[in-house]
């Protein structure tokens, strides 16, 4: 197997496994080995691997054509735009090809909106804890210093707040009359699956009416399916963004990402201001057309609700009051098992035992099931991961867990 190659530029910390095949939530390595995938690319081919309906949509389209350019009318990407409007209540989509590229549409929107109101150096409020991505702007608006370390001087214009503190973003708000919008993730995916109060979203949209500021979700993780709902901002009444961004599952692994707006946040981009050469092709739209599909036809929002309950609950069972954990929790399937310690070594024995999870903010094991997972596959999730924490835990001394 020649995994590890001088020729890659050496940007990720990879696990020592390749994979030759998937179907559904199953992965097969180049030994024929097989393991549970309870990441889904984090949080990218929710569909599974190779869905039957996403590989002969790319399948057929590819035959067809699959580029043309955006200086050409593209049916597939108008049907795409007026689908995950219907299904968001947004109005306008702009298409990209990835996360950080639908935040730096955003980041843009923000700006030029600042611009129109006669704001020359717009604020934008960002969350600490928080992830958007890797290009400048993105990882300037990014709450990991990690991130930022290395890449000054960093993007101006983005001020910090903790994240699910009204009182502080009021303050913030109170103290930049520059803010232009707010731009934060419904669940801190990255930051550790921290889900805020009930009602945070719903106050952030009542802020940010109040002062005429944008409020610009990121909904790159959350979004499609993942938390129960098509968008996470929809479980909650009155939490509707001016922004939302999108991309990983959108097109369960093609590259396609998208920048919707409402609101106030119409007609801020006009001509000449913003593109992408791939963004939103016909291969990438017919993708995405088609997960949108498949996730209707399988009822899988329905399936995410109940079965995320029962994982819940069978993690609970096995894990809560133990000691070393520190916190279980879930968004739909986004779950979260926070520990008193660093946890990356979990990753690794994980991988031997045939599962494949995540660990994220050091202590927490970050799982992203496929949304297409069965019973049975959750039963064996949620039994191996408990496992694998309850053997870990015990290994560890135990000052070291207290
Ligand atoms: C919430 C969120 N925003 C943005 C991004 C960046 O997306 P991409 O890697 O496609 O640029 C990610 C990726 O993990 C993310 O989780």
């Amino acid at each position: 197997m020649t995994t590890h190659s001088s020729a890659i530029m050496p940007t990720y910390g990879r696990l020592d496994v390749a994979f030759t095949e998937g179907k559904g939530a199953w992965l097969t390595d180049t030994d024929g080995k097989k393991y549970l995938d309870a990441l889904s690319g984090i949080s990218v081919c929710n569909l599974g691997h190779t869905h039957p309906e996403v590989t002969r949509a790319i399948c057929e389209q590819a035959a067809t054509l699959i580029h043309t350019s955006n200086i050409y009318q593209i049916p597939l990407q108008t049907q795409l735009a007026e689908k995950l409007a219907q299904l968001s209540g947004m109005e306008q989509v702009f298409f990209c090809n990835s996360g950080a590229e639908a935040n730096e549409a955003a980041i843009k929107i923000a700006r030029k909106y600042g611009h129109s109101k006669g704001i020359d150096k717009p604020v934008i409020i960002v969350m600490e804890g928080s992830f958007h991505g890797r290009t400048m702007a993105t990882l300037t608006a990014t709450g990991n210093a990690k991130v930022q370390v290395g890449f000054e001087p960093l993007v101006p214009g983005f001020v910090r707040v903790p994240y699910n503190d009204l009182d502080a973003l009021r303050m913030a708000v109170g103290h930049w009359p520059e803010a232009v919008a707010v731009l934060l993730e419904p669940v801190l995916g990255e930051g550790g699956i921290k889900i805020p109060d009930a009602d945070y979203l719903a106050s952030v949209r009542n802020i940010c009416n109040q002062r005429k500021l944008l409020m610009m979700l990121d909904e790159v993780q959350t979004g499609m399916g993942r938390t129960g709902t098509w968008f996470a901002f929809q479980h909650n009444d009155g939490a509707k963004p001016d922004v939302m961004t999108l991309a990983k599952a959108l097109g369960n692994g093609l590259p396609i990402g998208a920048c919707l707006v409402a609101g106030a946040a119409v007609g801020v981009l006009q001509a000449g201001n913003h593109g992408s050469t791939f963004g939103g092709n016909p291969l990438a739209c017919r993708a995405a057309l088609a997960v949108i599909d498949t996730i209707e036809n399988e009822h899988l929002l329905e399936s995410v609700n109940s079965l995320s309950a029962q994982m819940l609950a069978g993690f609970k069972a096995k894990l809560e009051g133990t000691e070393g954990v520190k916190a279980i929790r879930s968004a739909g399937f986004m779950f979260g098992i926070e520990l008193t310690i660093p946890c990356a070594d979990l990753v690794k024995q994980a991988l031997a035992k045939g599962i494949l999870i995540n660990v994220t903010a050091e202590k927490v094991i970050r799982l992203l099931p496929p949304l297409v997972i069965n019973v049975d596959e959750a039963n064996q999730i949620v039994s191996m991961v408990s496992d694998l924490v309850i053997n870990f835990l015990s290994s560890q001394t135990v000052e070291s867990v207290a």
